[in-house]
């Protein structure tokens, strides 16, 4: 695993796209698996980290949280992937445009936290203009807009990760929307 973090850091710093087999992709392994209708999400740092996000946790506004999914049937938390991170953040549903309205709880709309360019990770937060900017290559996504791209080299959106609320809980609606990473 520490390996793998390791290829993943040095291709991204290096501008040079790493694409991952299937295999590694997680297919098959509960903690690699990808984010799955039904899935709560745990916090993925912070003095509360591993606790199961609550509505409380994501303030109006920002700054986003970067979570994990969980299963919530094993418990199993989806850590084994750095695929598996999303940023979670609460907007003005006023704000949201129509397709991220209709996947957003509350507000919430959640993206994968891997940029689309050459998979950095540690995306900060513009609250001003809600948009979340990549610090390898200043990429910047719309997070009120389906994280469409308005600036930077990126090819395409951070991937849309649909929620609804159950039982007083966010939870995953669906799968990501499009593949997280780096596609080639
Ligand atoms: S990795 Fe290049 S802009 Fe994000």
């Amino acid at each position: 695993m520490e390996q793998r973090r390791n290829l993943l850091k040095a291709a991204a710093a290096s501008g040079v796209a790493l694409v991952l087999p299937p295999a590694a992709q997680g297919q098959g392994n509960p903690k690699e698996a990808r984010p799955q209708e039904g899935d709560r999400f745990v916090l993925g740092e912070g003095d509360k980290k591993g606790a199961v996000v609550k509505l409380d946790d994501l303030k109006a506004g920002g700054p986003p949280v970067t979570v994990y999914p969980q299963d919530v049937k094993s418990g199993t938390v989806r850590d084994g992937s750095r695929l598996n991170q999303v940023l979670m953040v609460r907007l003005d549903e006023a704000q949201l445009k129509n397709d991220t309205k209709s996947r957003a709880a509350q507000g919430i709309v959640a993206y994968s936290a891997v940029c689309t360019h050459t998979g950095c990770d540690g995306l900060s937060w513009e609250a001003g203009k809600a948009l979340f900017k990549c610090p390898c290559h200043d990429t910047e996504f719309d997070a009120a807009d389906g994280a469409r791209v308005v600036a930077g080299p990126a090819p395409r959106r951070l991937p849309a990760l649909p929620l609804k609320v159950v039982d007083g809980y966010i939870t995953a609606a669906g799968a990501f929307i499009g593949r997280a990473g780096v596609i080639q």
